[in-house]
């Protein structure tokens, strides 16, 4: 069975990848907007977080004064976070059909957990079973900055204090992007590596590109136009743009 007809109820889990820095949110954030604006109900959520109490676990997991939590305990707050956004939102949201755009998943915690920190890749899987509870993304985009791990950390940090996370390394962060790159190549179905390394059009253009199949958006679809994102990147935060689209 693959992991498209794994999912739960009609809606579509697209999940957005990638170590620090990479510009996850810009992305979720204009794919939304064009989304909304071809009429799809959408969801951006992102992990740790998306409900209240996922919220306070975040806190707790990136709080750097935590710095003498336990690899074991970090990886069960991950997962508390997950199952709870899993149960409380996301599928209820892919059981009216929505597309939910999920700002990491269970990927994140192969990378950081298994990767970065050492952990048991056995127990963190069956732990993201647990905790995904039978749901799946049908695409992952894994955004890669092609920067050096240490700029990374800097466009992640410089508007402020860095969290628990992304104070673990170079080294630590350099086996997180590492591990990344061995996802994509075990799963060359449903993750797809994208560069953010050019423009913010470009790298939205090849975001869609990976995405086609799935919206079913053909060689004559409009969103391959030069100038289809341009207006949208402009108005990205307007989410009643009346743009005309079509499928
Ligand atoms: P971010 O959402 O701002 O990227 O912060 C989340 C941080 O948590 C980021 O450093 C990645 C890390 N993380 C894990 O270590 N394991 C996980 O399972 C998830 C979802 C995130």
């Amino acid at each position: 069975m693959s992991a498209a007809e794994e999912q739960v109820g009609p809606g579509i889990l697209i999940t957005f990848e990638g170590g620090e820095g990479a510009g996850k949110t810009t992305h979720i954030t204009f794919l939304a907007a064009c989304l909304r604006a071809m009429g799809h109900e959408v969801l951006c959520l992102r992990e740790p977080g998306g409900t209240s109490i996922g919220e306070q676990l975040r806190e707790i997991v990136l709080n750097p004064g935590n710095a003498a939590m336990a690899d074991e305990a970090e990886l069960l707050i991950y997962e508390a976070a997950r199952a709870q956004i899993v149960k409380e939102t996301i599928v209820p949201a892919l059981a009216r059909g929505a597309v939910v755009l999920l700002d990491r998943f269970y990927d994140s915690t192969i990378a950081y957990q298994v990767y970065g920190r050492g952990l048991s890749e056995s127990f963190v899987r069956q732990a993201n079973a647990f905790a995904c509870q039978g749901v799946h993304p049908c695409r992952t985009i894994l955004l890669t900055s092609e920067a050096s791990v240490e700029e990374g950390l800097f466009r992640a940090t410089h508007h402020g204090d860095a969290d628990r996370l992304e104070q673990a390394g170079t080294d630590f962060h350099a086996r997180v992007n590492n591990g990344f790159m061995r996802i994509a190549a075990e799963n060359p179905e449903r993750v797809r590596v994208v560069s953010s390394a050019g423009p913010k059009d470009e790298t939205a253009r090849l975001v869609f590109f990976e995405l086609k199949d799935i919206f079913g958006w053909g060689e004559d679809s409009n969103v391959w136009a030069s100038d289809f994102y341009e207006p949208i990147l402009r108005r990205n935060t307007d989410e009643k743009a009346t743009i005309s689209l079509e499928g």
